[in-house]
């Protein structure tokens, strides 16, 4: 049986703190999909960790943690990872799995992504500058080189034919960096990779599904992030959906049980997009104070907004969410009033569907207000002790969008968390 973690916004919702909540009830924690630009984070012993490729779960002994096939892995992140998580104590040569079906992002792939930003000018993406779209551009243009590559005697040939064409193309458009720096410590860190269990992850994973074992994967990014499904072209290059379990781990759609979306109480983005509920006055930028909304990964201000039924009902229907966890809910505590967009007025008509090509038209939300408890909730511990209005609020979303809201997320400890009835 698999269970699922994921993002229903556009990502940073706090699904590491609930993987590493819920990860201890699990025999294997894998991460599908997604690279480095991921940033999880999590209170260890209340020291701060931010995850970027290692699955959440690599803090509780006693629980297996995969990087699966469908993920992009930088090995000079996950040396570094690896060293930080050491430092906790944390024995993650015996715990930490990786699928030699696993793409890798080579540095130029990084160089690429950097170009392509500078070729896009005003339209580019915001990507996180990890290479993560020419990583995936490889993989589906057949011409990426795989983890499991690594212990082929023919892989420097390999890296060095990619690598050339890699140059041809960063010639082509006049891009000029030293790459020297960056591949030294890259072939270091592939060194380091070699001593790990490179292993064939779907047989793995299937062989413990078959035992009776329990699987939890673990999302990155958010749905609206995703390559198909997201506000194209402003997503990753990835499917974040629950779908992406499936090719990213090698199991079958049946093995899927519960799909756990993560939501904040309201709603950010980082990076560039449509974002119909952002606020660009002081409520917003209470919101990113409160919240403390910037960027895991790359300290980028997080644009912040109103919580938005629309996206949200669609993330819902094609991920089949079953369960939500609503974070950050504690950022509200103090806010005299909230809005809830139910739908989009788009040249006057209203919709309550996601639009082709958000990025083109304008959207006014269509929102409903509602009054702030202003009580501090950060130590609460059961459903019972909440405010009556933050139960009210709760209430609304979890009737429009027709799936409970399970459990409540009144702070960043791993303690912070109540469940719903
Ligand atoms: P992820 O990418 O989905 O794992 O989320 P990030 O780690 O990028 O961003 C979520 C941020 O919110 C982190 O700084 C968390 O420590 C923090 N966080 C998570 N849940 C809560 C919560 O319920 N309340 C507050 N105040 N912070 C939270
Ligand atoms: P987690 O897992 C928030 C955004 C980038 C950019 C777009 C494309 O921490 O929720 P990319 O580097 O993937 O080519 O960037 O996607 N983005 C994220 N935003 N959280 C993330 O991950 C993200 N990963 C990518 O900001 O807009
Ligand atoms: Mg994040």
């Amino acid at each position: 049986m698999v269970d699922v973690i994921l993002g229903l916004q556009w990502g940073d919702e706090g699904k590491g703190k609930i993987v590493d909540f819920f990860a201890p009830r699990y025999d294997l924690i894998a991460r599908f999909q997604g690279g480095p630009n991921a940033g999880h984070t999590l209170y260890v012993k209340d020291k701060k960790i931010v995850l970027h490729q290692i699955p959440s779960g690599i803090f509780h002994e006693g629980t297996v943690n995969l990087i699966g096939n469908g993920v992009v892995l930088d090995p000079i992140t996950l040396k570094k990872e690896c060293e930080s998580v050491a430092a906790f104590g944390v024995d993650f040569r015996k715990n930490l799995y990786i699928a030699q079906r696993t793409h890798l992002i080579l540095p130029t792939h990084r160089a690429l992504d950097k170009a392509s930003e500078m070729l896009k000018g005003e339209g580019k993406i915001g990507s996180t500058l990890k290479g993560i779209a020419p990583a995936y551009m490889d993989k589906t243009g057949r011409n990426g080189l795989r983890v499991g590559d690594l212990l082929d005697k023919t892989f420097t040939t390999q890296y060095i034919k990619l690598r050339l064409k890699h140059q041809k193309l960063l010639d082509s458009v006049n891009f000029q960096e030293d790459l020297s720096e960056w591949e030294e410590e890259f072939f270091e860190a592939l060194d380091f990779m070699r001593q790990f269990k490179i292993i064939n992850g779907e047989y793995f994973i299937n062989d413990k599904l078959s035992k009776g074992k329990t699987v939890l994967a673990e999302g990155a990014q958010g749905s609206m992030l995703d390559v198909d499904f997201g506000t194209f072209p402003y997503v990753t290059s990835s499917n974040t959906i629950s779908a992406g379990v499936c090719t990213g781990l090698g199991v079958a759609p049946q093995q899927i049980r519960d799909v756990i979306g993560v939501s904040k109480a309201y709603c950010t983005r980082v990076g560039r997009g449509p974002f119909p509920t952002e606020l660009d006055d002081a409520v917003g930028e209470d919101l990113r104070k409160k919240g403390n909304e910037f960027g895991s990964t790359t300290g980028r201000p997080r644009r912040c907004g109103w919580i938005d039924g629309v996206a949200l009902k669609f993330a819902c229907m094609i991920n089949g969410v079953t369960k939500i966890v609503m974070t950050k809910a504690d950022v509200l505590d103090t806010f005299e009033e909230l809005k809830v967009c139910t739908a989009y007025s788009i040249n006057g008509q209203t919709t309550e569907e996601i639009p082709f090509q958000m990025d083109r038209m304008s959207i006014e939300p269509v929102l409903q207000t509602f009054k702030g408890w202003n009580t501090d909730i950060t130590a609460a511990k059961k459903f019972a002790d909440l405010p009556e209005k933050m139960k009210e609020y709760i209430q609304f979303v979890n009737k429009y969008l027709g799936v409970k809201i399970s459990y409540i997320s009144n702070g960043p400890g791993r303690d912070q968390l109540i469940e719903n009835g």
